[in-house]
């Protein structure tokens, strides 16, 4: 059974001549994977450039798949420190491949997503990585222009995609409807093409919500996506508590907004004040959750996507039918994850920091995990004695450029003007208590 798998997967091209009118992006993506292949590259890495949903991604995997090539993915939460990625590179190049490819391409998508600030020396590895790497290297980004990235794009070749037309998007929605056995009126695909934006990512998931398991597709089937729209993760979590029915919780997964990567932190942090009454109802609905994380592990490495229709039942239908379920008010008291309020509240001191670990590593000729390590806690120490701490301080704030209060904060040193702080630590604990 198909359905359910998302469209945007089922129909991702797999080779070159199915991608939509990016022909001189896959000349230059050709004449580039030859030169390696002859044994000299122009350069060792590209740079796929463009808006969301045009290709990037794919014409990579189309590439690496045509090829008989291994994609060897990297993101940036594998860069948060340079060590890691030298450590997969690292490893990646010595090793022989098992099965056969002829070898690897490494595929970094999405490189301007690095925040290059909080992740300087991340942006320093992969420049460093394009330098010694013996592979291929394809980075994709929305927006490599920015100033920031000119040390990447001189390493890089830089291939800019076409956005596409409205004409281009409803060529491929409508080689999905035929493929679907789905009679679409032109004037259905035209409008969710119009409305995607260039984003063909965005029209066949409009177009999925709308049509899939129908027999025909019309005008009007179309406008009432523009309700599903609404939904926010408020709204989803309240309806997929409040389901009776398998099927009813179920089907936030068809709404073009839901998005389930998003999900998961709503989930977790929500069930158990939602279910604080009913131990079995919690139990329950932790399971599933964990079980479909389990799934999606898997669907992650394995690129296993007809698993999906379980990973997405498991975490709703598996939160809404439990054992014991407490009846629940008309309206739920949900809240934001903590986990993604507390990043967001840390966020300038992680930065401030990460900077300081990045200086030092550099200082020191020592890893950023030696620094936090034994360094910091030496310098945290250093600072609490009256001998050492002017002078210290003073040599930070120099040589970072930083503010002293800024300095203190990296450091994680308390600093005892009046009860400021103190009060802030009181109002997160009260929250976590409700
Ligand atoms: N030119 C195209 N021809 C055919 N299908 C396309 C084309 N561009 C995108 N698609 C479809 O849209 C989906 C999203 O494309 P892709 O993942 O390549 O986007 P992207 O350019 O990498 O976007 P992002 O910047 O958001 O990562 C693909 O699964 C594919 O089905
Ligand atoms: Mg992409």
């Amino acid at each position: 059974m198909s359905r359910r798998i998302p469209w945007v997967e089922k129909y991702r091209p797999r080779k070159l001549s199915e991608v939509v009118n990016q022909e001189e992006a896959k000349k230059a993506l050709l004449d580039w994977i030859n030169s390696w292949e002859k044994g000299k590259p122009s350069k060792k890495a590209v740079l796929l450039a463009g808006p969301p949903g045009i290709g990037k991604t794919t014409l990579a995997y189309a590439l690496a798949n045509e090829r008989g090539y291994e994609v060897l993915e990297l993101n940036a939460s594998d860069v948060r420190t340079g060590e890691r990625i030298r450590q997969v590179i690292g490893s990646s190049m010595k090793m022989g491949s098992l099965f056969g490819f002829r070898g690897r391409i490494i595929l970094f998508d999405e490189v301007d997503g690095l925040n290059v600030r909080e992740d300087r020396g991340g942006l320093a590895a992969i420049v460093e990585l394009i330098r010694e790497s013996t592979w291929p290297i394809i980075m994709t980004a929305n927006n490599p222009w920015d100033p920031k990235f000119r040390e990447l794009r001189e390493e890089a070749e830089v291939i800019q995609l076409k956005p596409l037309s409205v004409d281009d998007i409803v060529t491929i929605l409508r080689r999905i409807c035929n493929n679907e056995g789905i009679k679409c009126e032109e004037d259905a695909l035209r409008l969710i093409a119009e409305a995607s934006g260039g984003d063909v990512r965005a029209a066949i998931n409009d177009l999925q919500a709308v049509a899939e398991g129908k027999r025909v597709l019309t005008k009007d089937d179309v406008a009432i996506t523009e309700r599903a729209h609404q939904y926010d993760m408020f709204k989803i979590l309240d309806r997929v508590f409040h389901a009776r029915r398998f099927d009813e919780a179920r089907s936030v997964t068809f709404l073009p907004s839901f998005d389930w990567e998003n999900y998961y932190p709503w989930a977790l942090d929500n069930v158990p004040t939602v279910y604080a009454k009913s131990p079995e109802a919690l139990s329950d609905a932790l399971d599933n959750l964990s079980l479909s994380d389990v799934i999606r592990g898997r669907i992650m490495k394995t690129q296993g996507w007809e698993l999906m229709p379980y990973m997405l039942e498991l975490a709703t239908a598996g939160i809404a039918l439990v054992r014991n379920k407490p009846p629940l008010a008309r309206f739920i008291r949900l809240s934001f994850p903590e986990r993604i309020r507390l990043l967001a509240k840390t966020k300038e001191t992680r930065q401030l920091r990460d900077a300081l670990i990045n200086r030092l590593r550099a200082e020191l000729h020592a890893s950023s995990s030696e620094v936090s390590l034994y360094y910091i806690p030496l310098l945290r120490l250093m600072a609490s004695s009256d001998m050492f701490r002017k002078k210290l301080l003073d040599r930070l704030t120099k040589v970072l450029g930083y503010s002293l209060d800024s300095v203190e904060k990296a450091l994680g040193i308390e600093v005892d003007r009046g009860a400021e702080g103190s009060r802030v630590e009181h109002k997160s604990a009260k929250r976590s208590g409700q």
